[in-house]
C-alpha cells in the first residue's frame, strides 16, 4: 500500500526523482508523473496497464504555463481558459516538441488542464515541469474520487498519495478541441455543455464512432465496474430479475423489492451536481456488494446529467447478461 498524506514537499521530491504520485483534483484523482520525462510517463502507462495509444492529459498551474507547451492558442480556447480555469475543462491544443510524443500517443495535439484543487495547484506551482496525469485507476475501471480508492487498486504500484479529501465534482473534465472556427466536445464531463456555450456559443458534441482509438476516453466500454450493470426502467428491470440478488443505483427514488440487497440513491433532492459527485464512489461500493447485478437508471440529460448518463452507458456496455 502507498503512504497517504498531505506533504507537498514529499510529493515534489518524489516527482523530481521520476516517481509517481497520485494527486487530488476537483474531478477525480490523477496518477501523476513528470510530463516532460518519457521514462516517468512510461511508468504511468505501466501502473495503469494502459495501452500506449491512449494519450495523457498534461496538468499546468496556470494559463501562462500553457504557452510553454503549446503553439498558437485559438480565441475560443483563450476565452474558455480565462472563464473556467482553474476548473474541470481540458483543451486539446497543438503541442510543442518539448512534450514527448509518448504523452500524446503520437498525436499533434496535447490535452492541457489546470485543476481546481489547492494542494495540487500548490504542488504544480512548486515544480519546474507539468504533470501528466490520467485518472488513477486501472485502465477501463471506474475513476477514483477518494484517496482510498486509489490505494485499493494502485497502492502497490505508486510511491505516494497526496490526500486532498473527496473530489467535489466527481466526474472527469470536459474535453474540448478546436477545428477551424468551431469547438468540439470530445468527452462530456465536469463542466456542462450549457456553461461552455454561454461563453463561446454553439459547440459540437462529437458523435464520432466510439471505437475511434484517437479519443479512447470515448471507448464504448470504459468507466466500468466488474459487475454487470444494466440501465433502464428500474421497476421493469426488477420485475425481470426477480430470481437474483440485485443492487440498485437510482437517481432520486428508493425502490422496494425483496431481491434488493443494497441500494444507493444519488440525490434525494434531484441535484445533478450531487449525483455526479457521488456516482463513482457509489459504483465502487455496489461493485463490492454480494449482489450479482447492478441496476441503474438514466438521469435528466441536462447539465452534469449528460456526463452522468455518458458514464453509465459506457459502464454498462460489457453487460452480456441476458435477463
Ligand atoms: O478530470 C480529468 O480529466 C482527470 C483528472 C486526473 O485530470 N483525468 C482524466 O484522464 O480523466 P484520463 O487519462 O483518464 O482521461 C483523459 C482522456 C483519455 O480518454 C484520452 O484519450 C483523452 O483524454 N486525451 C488525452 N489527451 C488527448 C489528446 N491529445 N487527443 C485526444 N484525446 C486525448
Ligand atoms: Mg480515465
Amino acid at each position: 500500500m502507498a503512504e497517504i498524506g498531505k506533504d507537498i514537499a514529499k510529493a515534489k521530491a518524489l516527482l523530481e526523482q521520476g516517481k509517481l504520485v497520485a494527486i487530488p483534483t476537483e474531478t477525480v484523482y490523477g496518477l501523476a508523473g513528470n510530463a516532460l520525462d518519457a521514462s516517468s510517463v512510461t511508468k504511468i502507462f505501466a501502473a495503469k496497464d494502459r495501452p500506449f495509444f491512449d494519450p495523457l492529459i498534461v496538468h499546468v498551474p496556470d494559463v501562462d504555463a500553457v504557452k510553454k507547451y503549446t503553439e498558437e492558442i485559438p480565441d475560443k480556447a483563450s476565452s474558455l481558459m480565462k472563464e473556467f480555469w482553474p476548473g474541470p475543462i481540458t483543451l486539446l491544443l497543438n503541442k510543442k516538441d518539448i512534450i514527448p510524443d509518448l504523452v500524446t500517443s503520437g498525436l499533434d495535439r496535447v490535452g492541457v488542464r489546470c485543476p481546481n484543487h489547492e494542494l495540487t495547484r500548490e504542488l504544480l506551482k512548486s515544480l519546474s515541469f507539468p504533470l501528466a496525469a490520467p485518472s488513477a485507476n486501472p485502465f477501463g475501471y471506474v475513476s477514483p474520487t477518494k484517496p482510498e480508492h486509489v490505494n485499493e487498486q494502485l497502492g502497490g504500484k505508486i510511491d505516494y498519495i497526496l490526500d486532498g479529501g473527496e473530489c467535489n465534482i466527481g466526474i472527469e473534465s470536459t474535453i474540448v478541441g478546436f477545428e477551424n472556427d468551431s469547438a468540439i466536445i470530445y468527452r462530456v464531463g465536469g463542466l456542462s455543455v450549457e456553461k461552455i456555450e454561454l461563453i463561446i456559443g454553439e459547440v459540437v458534441v462529437s458523435t464520432q464512432p466510439v471505437s475511434n482509438p484517437l479519443v479512447p476516453g470515448q471507448l464504448q466500454s470504459h468507466y466500468a465496474p466488474r459487475k454487470i450493470l444494466k440501465i433502464g426502467n428500474i421497476e421493469k428491470l426488477l420485475e425481470e430479475c426477480k430470481h437474483i440478488k440485485i443492487s440498485v443505483l437510482s437517481f432520486q427514488k428508493r425502490y422496494a423489492s425483496d431481491s434488493i440487497e443494497k441500494q444507493i440513491v444519488l440525490s434525494a433532492s434531484g441535484d445533478l451536481n450531487e449525483a455526479a459527485q457521488k456516482l463513482f464512489s457509489a459504483l465502487r461500493e455496489l461493485d463490492k456488494s454480494t449482489a450479482e447485478i447492478i441496476l441503474s437508471e438514466e438521469v435528466p440529460d441536462i447539465g452534469l446529467g449528460r456526463a452522468i448518463n455518458d458514464r453509465l452507458r459506457r459502464a454498462s456496455v460489457n453487460s452480456k447478461f441476458q435477463i
